[in-house]
């Protein structure tokens, strides 16, 4: 395919707008063709608002339409399942967000249709584009701190999402630290086989009725050898806090900052400097070269280097994480499901 890819962005809330955003300003070789929201009134203001000329209300009469190559969805985690299907049984080329579905069976049932239908299924585990964390896998790979040991990795976001979202996002291992576990199975280049995970609410208490934590921490060992632990937190209330650190047997890496910009105040009260807000504005980058790579992806009927493979086996470690926190036991793998 030589010409335009003709996208649909389905699901219009806190990453849809923004992915919708991107594609129309920082994407080349697409076209945002229409804006898909069930919410009423929600994707006619969106289309109005980012210049789009069509939007619908209806996600299947969206996959029918012969004028629309690839879908971009961005949808309720729980409505992944039902969208992917749908859209591969249409010849569409799907970008979906993580996670893939809520439980294995489901995403390995999504991985058959993808490969019986052929089309192309990119994740949204969009680190792996971050300038940062990309030229930390090149370095790594280039044998510059020796072998990778120790993976280290965080993320801690602003705020809590209101209970809605809460209660469809799987919990905290499965909407925050699925997305550490798949860097980290990426630059360290081994398959992870064991997970330890616990957790507690520390701040706020509906995540009870929710059944979900606020704070958590996983320990991880791989195949290769190495280990790591990753912790995840609703509690940041300096900013959105995402870094990484892998040691290896001749140095170690360090990956992103607190710092919004390189700007840094003084006055006599002190220093200061901007931290970065949300994770809109720390992974602009990366959210843009990812739908970039699904275009060109699309275009020249290649394989994304983050797929609903890889989205499945994220999941595994993620659910088996949570099954760990409750069961106060280790989870093992025996080696990778899919
Ligand atoms: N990669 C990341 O960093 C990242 C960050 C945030 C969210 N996400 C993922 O993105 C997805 C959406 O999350 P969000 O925070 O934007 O949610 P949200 O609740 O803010 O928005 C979801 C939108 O989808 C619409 N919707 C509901 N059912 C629909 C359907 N059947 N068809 C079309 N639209 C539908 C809703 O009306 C709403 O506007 C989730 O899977 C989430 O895990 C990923």
């Amino acid at each position: 395919m030589t010409q335009q890819v003709r996208c649909a962005v389905l699901g219009l809330g806190r990453l849809g707008y923004y992915h919708a955003k991107n594609m129309i300003t920082a994407v080349t070789s697409a076209s945002l063709t229409i804006v898909v929201d069930p919410m009423p009134g929600r994707a006619e203001q969106v289309a109005s608002d980012l210049g789009v000329e069509k939007y619908s209300d209806s996600p299947s009469e969206v996959m029918k339409d012969p004028d629309i190559d690839a879908v971009i969805i961005v949808t309720p985690t729980s409505t992944h399942a039902k969208m992917i299907t749908l859209a591969a049984e249409h010849g569409k080329q799907i970008f979906v967000e993580k996670p893939l579905t809520l439980n294995v069976e489901e995403s390995k049932a999504v991985s058959k249709v993808i490969e019986e239908t052929g089309v192309i299924c990119q994740v949204g585990f969009m680190r792996r584009f971050d300038p940062a964390y990309a030229d930390a896998k090149k370095r790594i790979d280039s044998g510059e701190i020796g072998d990778p040991i120790y993976f280290k990795g965080f993320t801690r976001d602003q705020g809590s999402p209101p209970a809605d979202f809460i209660r469809h996002s799987g919990g905290l291992f499965v909407d925050c630290s699925i997305h550490d576990y798949d860097i980290a199975r990426y630059l360290m280049g081994s398959e992870i086989t064991s997970v330890s995970g616990h957790g507690r609410i520390l701040k706020y208490e509906f995540m009870k009725e929710c059944n979900d934590i606020d704070q958590a921490l996983s320990y991880i060992e791989f195949e290769s050898g190495a280990a790591g632990d990753v912790e995840a937190s609703r509690i940041s209330p300096y900013g959105h806090d995402i870094r990484a650190e892998i040691i290896g047997t001749k140095g170690s890496i360090f990956v992103g900052t607190l710092r919004n910009q390189d700007v840094t105040v003084q006055t006599a009260a002190g220093s200061t400097y901007e931290i970065i807000p949300d994770f809109q504005t720390r992974f602009h980058d990366a959210y843009c070269l990812e739908l970039q790579h699904f275009v060109e992806c699309v275009q020249n009927k290649t394989k994304p280097i983050v797929n609903d493979v890889d989205a499945t086996i994220n999941l595994e470690i993620a659910l088996a994480a949570t099954e760990s926190l409750h069961s106060r036991r280790p989870v093992y793998f025996k080696k990778t499901t899919v």
